[in-house]
């Protein structure tokens, strides 16, 4: 157990589980976009450790960069999501997977799916790490699924609970 903040969290899914998942994930990626060099934009600061390790198991040329929002406070998601920092390279023509650590309601991930539908973009692919189905509530289909969660917080690799957790190596879980 561990305690952040108030509140005490429980071990979840381990490193090597994460790990298999991530390798997964990497691998369906280059199967299904064949010869094509995919850049990766991770949406901070969840992501940042799942894209990290995505790229280094990656079998093949790829790039990255990054996005940032802030729509996230506490345990609850807020619905709102307010602007988008960080995108300035051209994007007409590329492959491109937007990288969530984690879609809880889906919100983050319909609103950033809009913003770069307007560019020229050859195909744009959405990939996450975890996916609470229970919690999801759009019809955008997501096209890369790491690990399926139950409705319940999480926290480590990457997702904080106010700010802590984030360098844990394995995911933890809300208590009762
Ligand atoms: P959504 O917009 O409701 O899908 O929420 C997506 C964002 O909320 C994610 O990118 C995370 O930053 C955050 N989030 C959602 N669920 C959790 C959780 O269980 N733990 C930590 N952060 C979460
Ligand atoms: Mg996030």
């Amino acid at each position: 157990m561990i305690q952040l903040h108030d509140k005490t969290f429980v071990p979840f899914i381990s490193e090597k589980s994460i790990a298999t998942a991530v390798k997964k994930l990497a691998q369906e990626i280059a199967d299904d976009i064949k010869g094509e060099i995919p850049l990766f934009i991770g949406v901070l600061n969840g992501a940042f450790m799942v894209v990290s390790d995505l790229m280094k198991v990656y079998p093949g040329d790829c790039e990255v960069s990054f996005v940032k929002m802030a729509s996230y406070k506490g345990t609850t998601t807020t619905g709102k999501v307010s602007e988008l920092i960080g995108i300035n390279e051209n994007l007409e023509g590329r492959t491109v997977i937007l990288i969530e650590d984690i879609v809880d309601t889906g919100n983050t991930l319909e609103f950033l799916h809009n913003i770069f539908s307007q560019q020229k973009i050859k195909t744009l692919k959405t990939a996450t790490l975890f996916f609470k189905p229970e919690a999801y509530r759009k019809d955008l289909k997501i096209d890369y699924k790491g690990i399926e969660i139950p409705n319940k917080f999480i926290v480590g690799y990457g997702l904080d609970y106010d700010g802590l957790g984030r360098n844990l190596p394995e995911v933890y879980q809300l208590k009762n």
